[in-house]
């Protein structure tokens, strides 16, 4: 089949890549012409384990093309994904649809025959509708469906979410629609990933529900672990014991300093938004939002008490930048927020990340970046894991003991061992294992 990715971002880029894979003959469209030179060339503009390889066989074997015209992207294509940017918009937090509102405008000039136009950003239900009256409105005679097909890959994970998805949805009532996204997905049902028609306003409503509820989840087990440390239970355990349970499982329950990334914050905002402006507000969500706010605030806190209740003139090492692991996304990362209070609060910031420095220095200033976990820990006063990248897991913990200033270690993803870390003599603090342990 002929497919065409409108925004050659994080969905874009990953989407595209694997429809070629799948066999398909995939043009990437973006505005952005040094991306798309840079495509062209090999240059992948993402961090993604994987991706480049993806992509460069699949240009290799000529079922890949990336390009800056849409008109000619978009020609002949049977289904042209709409995958561009749909970010909080300044003020309110509702979504802003401008590209997508654009994109839907452009395709309708180029696009010929019957097309069958797939909306994967993630947009507030209603936008379908929206889509689909600005192509009629542009090109009364066309002939052209619009979808919903909602993607939930994870940064880090893309590609196996994508090629092993827990299921695809897909909101239409056409039939010939059906049969189109039937066929781009056939390799998948070969994985036995079911394929979930529903209607296209619910399809656009999945995509808002599943992030919000898997925000709540980390939410609660978040709340849980604040109450471990003060009845001096132990939230890793708590998260087995609950997670042993089919009906809540065992994912989504590792307590830390709060979710961040590209989807979360913004995703669950617009549903708020979404459900005030129809008058059924979700409050839950919007309880979510605010204790996952404060905690971030709190995670400081953590570290001033860890340091006898000032960090004014100390020096502050810190493991780990990006929202998560793998990936080089600083989006709403708690990092900001936690370094930020703490420079607030007078202490100096040393900082490493494997590769988030580039995308970090746009975001925090006044931070030392150093190239490696030791150089981070030389000297300072704590050293706080903030982001749980594999490379930590394996530190020589000896070696960080005896060169901090103090040997104060705040680990806000629990990577290490409370025993452990007492035994190699520091002063150890986690989140929700014991009573505060300092
Ligand atoms: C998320 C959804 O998982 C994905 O389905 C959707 O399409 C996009 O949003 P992503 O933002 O890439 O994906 O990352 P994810 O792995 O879900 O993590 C999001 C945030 O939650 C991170 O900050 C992570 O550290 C945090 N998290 C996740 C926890 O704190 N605890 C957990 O148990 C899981």
């Amino acid at each position: 089949m002929r497919v065409t990715m409108i925004g050659a971002g994080y969905v874009g880029l990953v989407s595209g890549a694997c429809f070629a894979d799948f066999g398909h003959t995939v043009t990437c469209v973006d505005t952005h012409e040094g991306k798309i030179a840079a495509l062209k060339r090999g240059e992948i503009p993402i961090f993604e384990p994987g991706l480049d390889d993806l992509v460069a066989s699949n240009v290799k074997a000529e079922r890949l093309f990336f390009t800056t015209s849409l008109a000619e992207g978009v020609a002949d294509a049977e289904a042209v994904f709409i995958a561009v940017g749909t970010p909080s918009r300044r003020g309110d937090g509702h979504a802003d649809l401008s590209y997508v509102h654009q994109a839907a405008r452009d395709i309708a000039s180029a696009m010929t025959g019957y097309t069958v136009i797939v909306t994967k950003s993630t947009v507030p239900v209603g936008t379908g509708d929206e889509v689909e009256r600005i192509i009629r409105e542009t090109r009364p005679d066309a002939e052209f469906s619009v979808v919903s097909n909602p993607e939930f890959l994870r940064e880090g994970a893309a590609i196996i979410d994508f090629k092993r998805p827990d299921r695809i949805v897909v909101g239409t009532d056409e039939e010939r629609a059906k049969e189109v996204m039937t066929n781009l997905y056939r390799p998948l049902f070969l994985n036995q990933s079911p394929l979930l028609f529903t209607s296209r306003r619910t399809a656009e409503l999945i995509k808002y529900a599943a992030n919000a509820f898997l925000a709540t989840k980390i939410t609660f087990i978040n709340e849980i672990s604040d109450l471990c440390e003060k009845v001096g239970g132990n939230v890793q355990d708590v998260a087995r014991g609950i997670g042993l349970d089919n009906r809540i499982g065992s994912k989504f329950l590792h307590a830390g300093p709060g979710y961040g990334g590209s989807c979360f914050p913004k995703d669950t905002l617009a549903l708020i938004k979404t459900a005030q402006d129809y008058d059924a507000p979700i409050r839950i969500v919007e309880t979510v939002v605010s204790v996952n706010d404060q905690r971030k605030r709190a995670m400081a806190r953590k570290v001033i008490t860890a340091l006898g209740g000032s960090v004014r003139g100390k020096t502050v090492g810190v493991l780990g930048l990006t929202f998560k692991p793998n990936t080089d996304d600083m989006r709403d990362a708690p990092s900001i927020a936690i370094i930020t209070a703490l420079q607030d609060a007078g202490a100096t910031i040393r900082a490493h990340d494997p590769e988030g420095v580039e995308q970090a220095k746009m975001v925090l200033s006044n931070v030392d970046y150093v190239d490696s976990p030791y150089q981070a820990a030389d000297g300072a006063d704590a050293l706080v894991i903030v982001t749980e990248w594999d490379a930590f897991r394996a530190l020589d913990l000896k070696r960080i003991q005896s060169m901090m200033a103090q040997p104060v270690v705040v680990d806000l993803r629990n990577i290490y061992r409370p025993e452990e870390m007492a035994s190699l003599g520091f002063r150890y603090s986690s989140v929700g294992r014991g009573l505060a342990d300092l």
